[in-house]
């Protein structure tokens, strides 16, 4: 029999699974896990080469199992409770009541944990949301979990861990949530189906489409295992799946701006977590809007901006822009007009001061007015500062430039 993996075949074996599941393995960290398991695999399908064993799963494994077999032996499911629980902490106090606010009534929240090994980290999820959500009562939260290992997806189902799996929950919510067995916990019964698992590989379209859009992507210790390319796709395949507005966390070891900058990374005290932009700014520049209910003065504040590094978007009523925001869209700086019909500026400021994800986004006002009672009004409304009209072209740069920080 012919030594069974050669240098050769390793790189044959590892290139096939990284086309097909992004998984990056190494000739001198993995050579002798993937030689053993191929050995092993031969004994039971009776292959006596390499050749063979290749030969089968590539052309002869009909129903996908000897490719199951080999995923489910080549990946790293390691994850228990409550790992990494800042983030759930930022989940259910911060991006739970946005999103809330932000969504309109009657829609799900969605929350994807992509991969979810065993099941942990989802139940963790819910975990949080049981003990310290104060929006259960108010809106429905579903949470998905997928892993590209069936035999972990099966053992999620279960709901069954062990001591190792359990040790960083606290004391009274272990046991609130679990049963004691001889070896290891059990999810109580009423637990188990809360969340829905599914067998899902991050890199296929029509598993991925399958899924839905989420308001929530949790990917945690899996963008390790790969390379920058397929971290692009992956980035670029949950940036799809988002709502907009919606939210990505990664792993401590992963960085969302080393990959793309289609989120906007925000930290929340040490956790940094990664938005989805609703509105496609130029070359990542800045989304500064412009509210004016004239299109002459739209005009010639678009000369102005021409010249300069930021994305424009405008708009001739304020209600339209205040509805943009509360679809997701998140400008850097807000100019909106004074006088307007239907929306003044001050009612719009109240707007946009209202909604969570633009309450200290920088709003200056345009406006011929200079009287100190409105100055007074403005900045108890949180106005950032004024604008007076007629103002020259320099005048509105500098004036952008210094509340963007542009050199
Ligand atoms: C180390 S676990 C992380 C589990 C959990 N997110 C945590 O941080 O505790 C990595 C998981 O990624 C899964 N995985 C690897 N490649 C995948 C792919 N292409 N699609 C879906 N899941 C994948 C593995 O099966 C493994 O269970």
């Amino acid at each position: 029999m012919e030594a069974l993996l050669s240098e050769e075949n390793f790189y044959k074996m590892t290139d096939y699974i990284y086309r097909k599941t992004g998984i990056f393995l190494e000739l001198d960290k993995h050579f002798d896990k993937l030689s053993k398991y191929i050995e092993a695999r031969c004994k039971v399908i009776g292959a006596d080469s390499f050749r063979k064993y290749f030969y089968t799963l590539r052309f002869d494994d009909k129903d996908g199992s000897e490719f199951q077999a080999l995923v489910n032996g080549m990946t790293v499911n390691e994850t228990y409770f409550y790992r990494e629980k800042e983030q759930f902490e930022v989940l259910v106090n911060r991006i739970l009541p946005e999103l809330h606010q932000m969504k309109p009534k009657g829609q799900a929240l969605r929350i994807l944990s992509a991969p979810s090994s065993t099941g942990e980290e989802p139940y963790s999820m819910i975990l949080h949301i049981l003990e310290e959500a104060r929006i259960v009562d108010e809106r429905d939260i579903e949470v998905v979990g997928i892993d590209i290992d069936s035999t972990v997806i099966e053992k999620a189902k279960l709901g069954k861990y062990s001591d190792r799996a359990i040790h960083a929950i606290p004391p009274g919510v272990l046991a609130k949530y679990f049963k004691k067995r001889t070896l290891g916990y059990d999810l109580i019964d009423d637990l188990i189906g809360t969340v829905d698992f599914k067998l899902a590989n991050i890199f296929d379209r029509g598993d991925m489409r399958k899924l839905g859009k989420f308001d929530v992507i949790f990917s945690r210790n899996m963008l390790i295992y790969f390379d920058d390319a397929s971290r692009k796709e992956v980035a670029m395949t949950f940036y799809d799946m988002l709502n907009p507005g919606g939210y990505v966390l990664l792993g401590h070891a992963e960085y969302m701006s080393r990959i793309t900058s289609v989120f906007k990374a925000k930290k929340i005290e040490s956790t940094l977590i990664y938005q989805k932009q609703s509105f496609y700014r130029r070359n990542n520049m800045p989304l500064v809007i412009f509210v004016d209910d004239s299109e002459t003065a739209l005009a010639s504040t678009r000369m102005v901006t021409d010249s300069m590094p930021i994305t424009v978007k405008q708009y001739l009523s304020a209600v339209d822009a205040l509805n943009e925001i509360k679809g997701g869209m998140i400008p850097d700086l807000i100019i909106t007009d004074m006088n307007m019909p239907v929306m003044n500026g001050f009612e719009f400021l109240q707007g946009v001061r209202a909604h969570p994800s633009t309450a200290r986004t920088p709003v200056l006002m345009l406006t011929t007015e200079t009287r100190d009672e409105l100055k007074v009004q403005g900045k108890a409304l949180g106005l950032t500062g004024w604008v007076v009209k007629p103002f020259n072209p320099a005048q509105l740069k500098q004036a952008i430039s210094r509340v963007l920080r542009l050199a």
